[in-house]
């Protein structure tokens, strides 16, 4: 009986072996078949013309956001500043490289970049993603690369090579081509299935306390204080909660402020401590909070907008109110009210897609 089953055993094995053997590999393809991304009622992005999001581009955009031999040492990839699981940002006041040492900024929350079209980071210094893609990798506080050296060892594995080729039709790779795929991954990490979004459609109710604080952050302030309002919606503006601007929200005033912000880029002494102003989308699961991580949590924000709020000369006018004595005048109850309501924009099932995670 022992003898037939180890006949049988090794004459599978060598049916098997010669399976393998007859079906020669296919070589990779040119793939354009367009990545499907559910809008769920978002206006359409746009995607860009030259760069639109397909299957094999967003994989290898995917593959290489997750790919650590982007790094000088192999030891980071984007996503070690960048985890899903925080919206994409991290939970250090400023991110650590791989020398490392420690950034000068926050790193961001990375959620519905497709619609970010008046610049990416703090100060809004790379104008599209598929260029600021290429900054990080050589950033000496971050990955400290050179870019031929990343296309070096991306082109001695034969994994990249056949994703280029399926993604843009040849394997020879390039920096362009290695931005341009980030962003295609980077344009359809959309975020649109919050509490907030179900409650828009009609899908969910919001409770009390998360209603008033809705209505609180959408309502502008009334100085004579018959209506309440926090005045939050005229930046943090639109279905992605930011108005796509440059403005200084009070954080120091004048003699305090160490960064300059959008003044680094356009020169103008009126956009000294000028800063993106974020989406806050997700933004519970971001903390800590401002280009300088400076608040661990919203309650501490509620604060600062509240009574904290600093004067300088390129403080924003939406602020005077925050400024005067007393502030927002927001109660306890006010004040958990807000928070209530900024969970609400909570999005599980983007924080835990598993299109988003590690291809590895
Ligand atoms: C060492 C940590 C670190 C690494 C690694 C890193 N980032 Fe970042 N990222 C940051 C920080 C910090 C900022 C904000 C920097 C600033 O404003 O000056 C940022 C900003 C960004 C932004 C701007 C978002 C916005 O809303 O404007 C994008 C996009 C981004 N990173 C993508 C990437 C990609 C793609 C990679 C990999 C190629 C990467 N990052 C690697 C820390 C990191
Ligand atoms: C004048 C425009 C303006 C108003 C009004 C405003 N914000 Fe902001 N908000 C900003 C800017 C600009 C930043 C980024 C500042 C920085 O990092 O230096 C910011 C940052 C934040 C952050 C941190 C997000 C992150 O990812 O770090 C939160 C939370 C926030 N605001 C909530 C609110 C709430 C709640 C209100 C209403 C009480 C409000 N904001 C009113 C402009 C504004």
């Amino acid at each position: 009986m022992r003898n037939i089953i180890a006949i049988l055993v090794s004459a599978l094995a060598v049916f098997i072996y010669a399976c393998e053997k007859e079906q020669p590999e296919v070589p990779p393809v040119y793939d354009p078949s367009p990545y499907s991304v559910n809008l769920r009622g978002f206006p359409d992005p746009g995607f860009p013309a030259n760069n639109q999001p397909t299957a094999a581009g967003v994989q290898l955009g995917r593959m290489l956001f997750y790919e650590k031999s982007l790094s000088k040492d192999g030891s980071m990839s984007c996503a070690d500043c960048h985890r899903q699981q925080y919206g994409f940002s991290d939970t250090l006041k400023y991110s650590i490289g791989v020398e490392k040492l420690p950034g000068k900024r926050h790193s961001m929350a990375l959620i519905n970049l497709a619609w970010h079209k008046e610049g990416l980071f703090w100060d809004g210094r790379s104008l599209h993603a598929r260029d600021q893609a290429l900054k990080p990798i050589q950033d000496p506080l971050e990955m400290n690369e050179k870019l031929e050296n990343v296309i070096s060892k991306l082109q001695s594995q034969k994994l990249y090579r056949d994703q280029f080729v399926r993604a843009f039709g040849s394997d020879t790779i390039t920096a362009e081509k290695i931005g341009l795929a980030i962003e295609q991954f980077e344009f359809v990490m959309v975020s649109n299935n919050s509490k907030f979004d179900q409650w828009k459609r009609g899908e969910t109710t919001l409770t009390d306390s998360e209603e008033r604080g809705r209505q609180l952050f959408f309502t502008e302030f009334d100085p004579s204080g018959v209506k309440k309002g926090a005045e939050c919606f005229h930046c943090h503006a639109t279905f992605n909660f930011t108005n796509s601007e440059y403005m200084n929200n009070g954080l120091d005033a004048a003699a305090d402020q160490s960064d300059p912000g959008r003044m680094n880029v356009t020169g103008s002494q009126w956009d000294m401590a000028m800063f993106k102003v974020p989406t806050l989308r997700n933004v519970a699961v971001t903390a800590p909070y401002m280009h300088d991580g400076r608040f661990s949590t919203l309650e501490e924000v509620i604060d600062h907008y509240n009574t904290g709020v600093k004067n300088s000369p390129t403080v924003d006018f939406l602020m005077q109110y925050n400024l005067q004595p007393g502030g927002l005048r927001l109660t306890t109850q006010d004040k958990q009210d807000l928070v209530a309501f900024l969970k609400t924009l909570t999005d599980t099932e983007f924080l835990s897609n598993p299109a988003f995670k590690s291809p590895f």
